[in-house]
């Protein structure tokens, strides 16, 4: 009876700890990730984005009407030399796999994602919601504005082939 209350008493108290800690680092996102699981399934994220929210740094990406080779060359190399550390193509690696991202995402999405990290982070629920997935933020890499249209090319390059 006695080593029984004990017993209850530590594994309550553990239970607690264990309870506080989980909700330090979840109660941020409850509520945001619930919304886009369910947003997840029709597409709605994508539509969210598009009405570009008042956080994102790099407003508008126009997109030729043809990928431009050069351009994507270019981005290809940075990406090899920047992202790859992170990123594959088609699985997970320590981030999300990046080869169909601009048929999930809008192009300024991976822009300010490239460009402006940590507000991405902090301010958009859909990349607040992966760090739920991949349990580390993602740095940023310091690439200029060209570069990071270079990449948005080359990405998109990989998703027109993947069609
Ligand atoms: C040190 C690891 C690391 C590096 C390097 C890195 N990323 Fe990431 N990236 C992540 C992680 C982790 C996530 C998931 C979000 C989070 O947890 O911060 C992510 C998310 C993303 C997303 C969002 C994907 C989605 O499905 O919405 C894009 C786009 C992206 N990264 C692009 C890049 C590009 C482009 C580069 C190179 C310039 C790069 N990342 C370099 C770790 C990294």
């Amino acid at each position: 009876m006695k080593t029984n209350r004990l017993q209850n008493a530590a594994l309550t108290g553990f239970c607690l700890l264990v309870w506080m800690g989980m909700g330090l680092a979840t109660a941020n996102f409850l509520t945001s990730c619930a919304k886009d699981g369910e947003g997840a399934k029709s597409d709605a994220p994508k539509e969210a984005v598009k009405q570009k929210p008042e956080y994102y740094k790099v407003k508008e990406v126009k997109l030729g009407a043809t990928i431009d080779p050069a351009l994507s060359k270019q981005g290809g190399k940075v990406f090899d030399v920047t992202c790859t550390g992170c990123h594959k193509y088609d699985e997970r690696y320590v981030g999300p796999a990046l080869g169909e991202v601009l048929k999930r995402r809008t192009p300024e999405y991976v822009m300010n994602m490239i460009l402006d990290t940590e507000t991405m982070i902090d301010k958009d629920d859909t990349v607040r919601c992966m760090l739920q997935t991949y349990l580390m933020k993602m740095p940023n890499m310091q690439v200029d504005e060209k570069d990071a249209r270079a990449v948005v090319e080359h990405l998109r390059e990989v998703a027109d082939k993947k069609k």
